[in-house]
This record gives structure tokens, C-alpha cells and sequence, in this order.
């Protein structure tokens, strides 16, 4: 991954480890005896998944979820502990060798899968797996034909070591919607003709629908990260990042004065602008254009014009000239204007803001726990 160097990346983006770690002990707690694993899958969502396992792990974590065998062998080579490292999208054909050379559980989705690694494993050595059975959301997992045809043969394999069965919820943000129910008692159904195996159905929101929605261990990944699991309430999770962009150059502007591609925004007033070396291929999303927002020197300020690739443009005409300059930095992420909050003005979720978050950036990890609180 390239890295920017801290004296001239056009972005800082911080981390904060210890937040992370604070986040999944909240969870934890919440669903004792239940345990956490962690969902670390697609770079743990763009914050680097070797850094963050390490400090999972180091904070008691022992079962992760990423989502390829590529992402699996990358966290297995950063960590010599010896975690269970599952994979949720299974062994690809002709990868099974792979997967028991490096004690990666995969999560079997399809009979093909199952087939594949039930020939892999034998009696002597059998291979440890989950199953994933779908209870609604007809994206992976065994239907429902499927597991009542294979489950007595699945149960009873001895070339198989089952470490879990799970399914995920398609509307677990939605507490009201009658599918998390229904998904909860296929599941329950499910689980108990497939025997005494660890459960698992929820995520991060499923976490917060019930104690009857934790099953033997809960998989969070999101809310980690401090994306907000409870959407329309107030927000129990730390926020995790925070986002610097670099001030290239200020400009005063005169009323009438068009900024940006398209000339989309016309200065209604004389200003001052900076030009922040943070752009869209940066993951500033070009649908935050108009309406992002950004803080420097305690002031609000608002993005105007289009994101372009490389750059974006606030209007600073409200801050100290002192302290909008070139070389200072404008917050784009932090408390106060958290992923959530971009999110919304981007017209989409906050684990794309996240998992769009560059490579560009020079990054620093934060371990040391801080002050702020839940
Ligand atoms: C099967 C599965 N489990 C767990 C998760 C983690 O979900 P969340 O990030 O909402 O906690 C995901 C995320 O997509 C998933 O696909």
C-alpha cells in the first residue's frame, strides 16, 4: 500500500486503535456470554486490517472474518498469534490445499464448497469449516432445499470439523422489519438440526436487536469502526478516524467569482478559499460535492464547487487568515463531523466512506487510549 509521507501527503488520516479496541469491549460486553469476533474483511473497511487485528488481538479478540483467502494469508502472515482467521466467501476451486496449509476455517456457502473441502479433509485430519446457511437474504449461504438435504450427511462428516454455523441479517438496521424475525427462527430451526455447533447471526446492528439474536458469538465489523449501529439514534460507538487535508493555497475571490469543474458554484459574496490537496480518487466522494463540510479553527466551513480528483475547495472566509493558510490543515473527518454525518451528505453509508478512504493518505495509528468516551 503506498503511504504518503507525512510532509507533503495531502491528507492525514489518524486512526485510533485503542478506540477500536474500546468498541469491541463495548460489544462484548453487550453480548457476554456470547463472544466477539471481529470483521476485519476488505482491509478491516479501509483502516488497515493488519494494525487492527494486531490490536484486537492483543485486546483479547481470537476469531476474525475477512472475506478472501488473499485477505486471510496477508492477516496470517501480520500476526504470528494463533487466531481463527475465517473466510466468508469460501475456498474458490483448486485453493482448498491453501487454505488447510495455513489453518484458515473457510465458510462453506454452496454444496460445491462443501463437496470441495469434505474430499480435502479425512477422518485422521479432518478440516476445521463454518457453514453458511441463508435464512433470507438470498445472497450466500445453503437455501433452505439445500440444508435439509445435506444437514444429517454435514452433521455427521467426519472430514469436517465444524466451528460454526451462521447467517446474516439483511435488515438488521431496520429493528421493526419483520424479516429479522423470520431470519431468527429459520436460524434457530436450522441450528438445532445441525447439532451443538457455535451460532452466529448478528452483526453489528443484529447485536442490538436481543439477547435472542446472539447466539453462541456475535460478528461485528462496522461498528468497530464507529459507524452508528442503531441508525436514527444517538451513536454508542467511539468514532475511530479523523481526516486532515492539507491547505495548498488560499485565494481571495471577488462576488461573481465561478469555483470548480462545471463552474458549478458562483461566489455570491467576495471571499477567501483554500484549495485542500484531498480529491475524490482520495475516497472525498465527488457525491459530497455542495455539500460536505469541513472545521479549522473551530469554525465550520463549507466545501463548495465540485470534488475534483485531487482537490477540494472551502470557503474559509470565516476563519482567521492566520489560521487558514497554506501548509495547515482543514478536519474533514473527526467527532464532530463523523462518518455517519459524510455519509449523509454523500448520499450513501459509512462503510463506504470508510472502505473508500485512500491510499494516499500518510497515516498514523493512534494506540494509546483516549479520553473520549462511548
Ligand atoms: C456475513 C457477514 N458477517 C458480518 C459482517 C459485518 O457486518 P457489519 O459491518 O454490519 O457489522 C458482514 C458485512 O458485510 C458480513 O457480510
Amino acid at each position: 500500500m503506498a503511504i504518503g509521507r507525512a510532509d507533503s501527503a495531502g491528507g492525514v488520516l489518524e486512526i485510533d486503535l485503542a478506540g477500536i479496541v474500546a468498541n469491541w469491549r463495548y460489544l462484548a460486553q453487550q453480548v457476554a456470554p456470547a463472544t466477539c469476533a471481529a470483521v476485519v474483511k476488505a482491509d478491516a473497511y479501509g483502516l488497515g486490517a493488519a494494525a487492527v487485528a494486531a490490536a484486537l488481538a492483543a485486546g483479547g479478540c481470537r476469531r476474525f472474518f475477512v472475506a478472501t483467502l488473499d485477505e486471510a494469508l496477508a492477516l496470517r502472515t501480520a500476526i504470528t498469534a494463533p487466531l481463527e482467521i475465517a473466510v466468508l466467501n469460501g475456498p474458490a476451486p483448486r485453493s482448498t490445499a491453501e487454505f488447510a496449509e495455513h489453518g484458515l476455517v473457510p465458510v462453506l456457502n454452496d454444496p460445491g464448497q462443501i463437496e470441495d473441502w469434505g474430499r480435502a479433509g479425512t477422518r485422521q485430519t479432518p478440516l476445521p469449516a463454518m457453514l453458511h446457511v441463508d435464512t433470507g437474504m438470498a445472497r450466500l449461504g445453503l437455501t433452505l432445499p439445500e440444508f435439509e438435504r445435506l444437514a444429517d450427511g454435514l452433521r455427521c462428516s467426519s472430514a469436517i470439523c465444524w466451528h460454526g454455523v451462521i447467517s446474516h441479517l439483511a435488515c438488521a438496521d431496520e429493528p421493526a422489519h419483520p424479516l429479522n424475525s423470520q431470519q431468527r427462527l429459520r436460524f434457530a430451526t436450522m441450528r438445532d438440526r445441525f447439532g451443538d455447533i457455535p451460532a452466529s447471526l448478528a452483526a453489528s446492528s443484529g447485536i442490538f436487536l436481543g439477547r435472542e439474536f446472539h447466539f453462541d458469538f456475535v460478528r461485528p465489523g462496522a461498528a468497530l469502526y464507529g459507524v452508528n449501529p442503531l441508525v436514527g439514534a444517538p451513536n454508542p460507538m467511539r468514532q475511530i478516524v479523523r481526516l486532515d487535508a492539507r491547505i495548498l493555497q488560499i485565494r481571495e475571490v471577488d462576488a461573481g467569482q465561478p469555483v470548480g469543474y462545471g463552474a458549478s458554484h458562483v461566489m455570491a459574496t467576495p471571499g477567501r478559499l483554500a484549495t485542500v490537496a484531498v480529491g475524490y480518487a482520495d475516497g472525498w466522494l465527488r457525491s459530497l460535492s455542495h455539500r460536505g463540510s469541513g472545521r479549522i479553527g473551530g469554525v465550520r466551513v463549507p466545501m463548495i464547487g465540485r470534488v475534483s480528483m485531487d482537490l477540494a475547495v472551502f470557503d474559509v472566509t470565516a476563519v482567521d487568515p492566520l489560521v487558514a493558510r497554506p501548509g495547515r490543515f482543514i478536519e474533514l473527518l473527526g467527532q464532530d463531523y463523523g462518518v455517519d454525518a459524510a455519509a449523509a451528505d454523500g448520499h450513501t453509508i459509512g462503510y463506504e466512506i470508510l472502505t473508500a478512504l485512500g491510499r494516499r493518505y500518510h497515516r498514523v495509528y493512534r494506540y494509546v487510549a483516549s479520553a473520549s468516551t462511548q
